[in-house]
């Protein structure tokens, strides 16, 4: 394991039962009041957004605000937020997906993503892969292009990978 890779999931904290019986819920808090390993993290993150060629950066709520925004900036791109349905005031592309137990909805301004846009999806974990898939779907419904789909990591043993893989059409996925 790299330097850095082994910093970054010492700043992760596992909780269990959270936020329900049985689920192991990854804390990032600990990384995020670390500036050197928040910085490191920033970096690689945008490493790979300069790598593949992207020019927007899409955060996917909550989280990936935290995390998209700064790598944006860290690359020199603008940054989209992907919200929950309902929060975003202008016109929006609205996208619903299938979770465990029913269903959710995540919205973008239709005015921010556009043909000619390359854009990377920065989230903190790839669980489902639900959320991530739904947002690629809703970056080609604006006409927009994938670059790829940048998180700090994947939970392999639910199966996102393999679920995202149709919708990555060859575009990375890829855990820092
Ligand atoms: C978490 C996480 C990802 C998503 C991953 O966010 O930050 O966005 O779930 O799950 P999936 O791969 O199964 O779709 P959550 O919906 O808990 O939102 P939050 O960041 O606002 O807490």
């Amino acid at each position: 394991m790299t330097d850095i890779k082994e910093l970054l999931l010492s700043r992760i904290r596992d909780v269990e039962d959270y936020p329900e019986q049985g689920v192991m819920f990854k804390d990032i808090t600990p990384l995020l009041a670390d500036p050197a390993a928040f910085t490191a993290l920033t970096d690689a993150l945008a490493e790979v957004a300069e790598r593949t060629g992207a020019t927007k950066v899409v955060g996917l709520e909550a989280r990936g605000f935290i995390l998209g925004a700064p790598v944006a900036l860290r690359a020199g791109l603008g940054f989209i937020p992907v919200r929950k349905a309902g929060k975003l005031p202008g016109a929006t592309l609205r996208q619903s997906y299938e979770l465990e137990y029913g269903s959710a909805e995540i919205e973008v301004h239709a005015e921010d993503l556009s043909a000619g846009d390359r854009v990377m999806v920065v989230d903190d974990v790839l669980a489902t892969g639900g959320t991530a898939e739904a947002s690629l779907q809703l970056i080609r419904r604006a006409g927009a292009e994938v670059a790829g789909i940048a998180v700090l990591m994947e939970l392999g043993f639910l199966g996102g990978r393999a679920r995202l893989e149709p919708a990555l059409r060859g575009a990375p996925l890829e855990a820092v």
